[in-house]
């Protein structure tokens, strides 16, 4: 890609809860795939459309590989981000698919419904401690937050839950300098630990499972990473749903009325769950002609799961919250290949949460204006909300 000096900038749109940013909108008007400048400084294609994201998620010629990661160009400074890149599309697919592979049966319908009760008690614990104390209350810090992390921790088998929360926050915040490799994570030494001792003493859980499965712990650690680093969004997704509702009365008393409707109004909160950019980066390993333009082999492609949630062409009155709204195919959990192996689990908690909340605080309510939701987190890897507080 030639360097071109004036290019729309990444990271510089203010986030919004509930519509898309104007920089957004205006880049997804201006063209499906355009030209854009990212945080760290690069050239990228930004997919800004829902058809052409469907399209390139189904193209088997965008990978999470670059022949030459050191000069590739960058979404982020992240190392984390970085690690992800394998050098070539073989071992990039090899390593998707056995995680695919490996993963997907833990997340079958047989054992989400064995679970969904064990969320359903996770949320009613946090909803008791919530009603004792009385209003008001940050349903983030007290409400989403803990829930979604426990329920993970539930599936993984974690007992050092302490630990492994601060250092699941950890990689967020680490510089370039300060990491080499998965060595320069505490995160992946913690989890070393963790399968050894699962490795010895076996349990009924995810990461038991995967020992069982895999012989070699770096897969293994791998994947306990992949699963924790994409259980992120969750909480945020489920905050963002709470916010919605306690801003539209007539939304909120719909569902609390008809139980029926919390199938509508999670897929409603999922494709609303975006705040900002959500941006996963890939590359083309070949040239692709779309939308009038030619994306060179090496080009980064950003797609973008936020514009496209807000694309009028296949959602009537995008910045609608409707939570009758059908069909409602939103692009929150990715598409074809990259779909979220974890929806099952993100649908049940975000329907356990709304269920019981709406049957406990029927008059929930933001103490705020919905504007004024404090997203200061949201370009951090899996941040987002930083506090939501209500009352009822
Ligand atoms: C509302 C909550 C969630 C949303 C919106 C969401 C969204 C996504 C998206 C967009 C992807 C595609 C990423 C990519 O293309 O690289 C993805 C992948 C993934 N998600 Fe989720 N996710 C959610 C919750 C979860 C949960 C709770 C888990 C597991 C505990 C999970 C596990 C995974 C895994 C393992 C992948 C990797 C799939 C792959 O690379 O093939 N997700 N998720």
């Amino acid at each position: 890609m030639t360097t071109t000096p004036d290019l729309p900038a990444l990271g510089s749109a203010c986030p919004h809860v509930g519509r898309l940013s104007d920089m957004m909108r205006g880049l997804q008007e201006t063209a499906p795939v355009c030209r854009v400048r990212t945080p760290a400084g690069d050239e990228a294609w930004l997919v800004t459309r829902h058809a052409e994201l469907k399209q390139l998620l189904l193209d088997d010629r965008i990978t999470k590989a670059h022949p030459d990661p050191d000069t590739m160009p960058r979404y982020l400074d992240s190392p984390l981000l970085d690690m992800t890149v394998q050098r070539d599309h073989a071992t990039a697919k090899r390593i998707h698919n056995r995680m695919r592979e490996m993963l997907t049966p833990h997340f079958s319908a047989r054992r989400m419904a064995a679970l969904r009760p064990r969320v359903a008690e996770r949320v009613g614990a946090a909803l008791d401690a919530i009603v004792h104390e009385g209003p008001p209350a940050d349903l983030h810090a007290q409400l989403t937050v803990p829930v979604s992390f426990h329920v993970l921790c539930d599936l993984l088998g974690m007992a050092d839950r302490e630990t492994f929360m601060a250092l699941l926050a950890a990689p967020t915040t680490v510089g370039s300098e300060a990491a080499d490799g998965a060595e320069g994570f505490p995160l992946f030494g913690f989890l070393a630990d963790v399968v050894a001792t699962k490795r010895a003493l076996p349990a009924d859980d995810l990461i038991t499972a995967l020992c069982e499965s895999e012989r070699d712990d770096h897969e293994v650690i791998a994947m306990i990473a992949t699963v924790s680093f994409s259980y992120l969004v969750t909480p945020h997704n489920m905050s963002v749903g709470i916010a919605l509702l306690a801003n539209d009365p007539v939304q909120r008393d719909l569902v609390a009325a008809d139980p029926d409707l919390l199938r509508t109004a999670v897929e409603e909160v999922l494709r609303m769950g975006k705040t900002g950019e959500s941006l996963l980066p890939r590359y083309a390993r070949e040239d692709i002609d779309i939308a009038g333009v030619t994306i060179r082999a090496g080009d980064l492609v950003l797609c973008d799961h936020y514009s496209a949630s807000y694309d009028d062409r296949v959602f009537t009155d995008p910045d609608r919250f409707d939570v009758t709204r059908s069909p409602n195919p939103h692009p929150a959990f990715s598409h074809g290949s990259w779909y979220c192996v974890g929806a099952p689990l993100a649908r049940i908690e975000l329907t356990e949460v709304y269920r019981a909340l709406l049957a406990r605080l029927p008059g929930l309510r933001l103490e705020i204006p919905l504007s004024e939701i404090n997203l200061a987190a949201t370009n951090q890897l899996g941040g987002g909300i930083g506090e939501l507080p209500v009352t009822w």
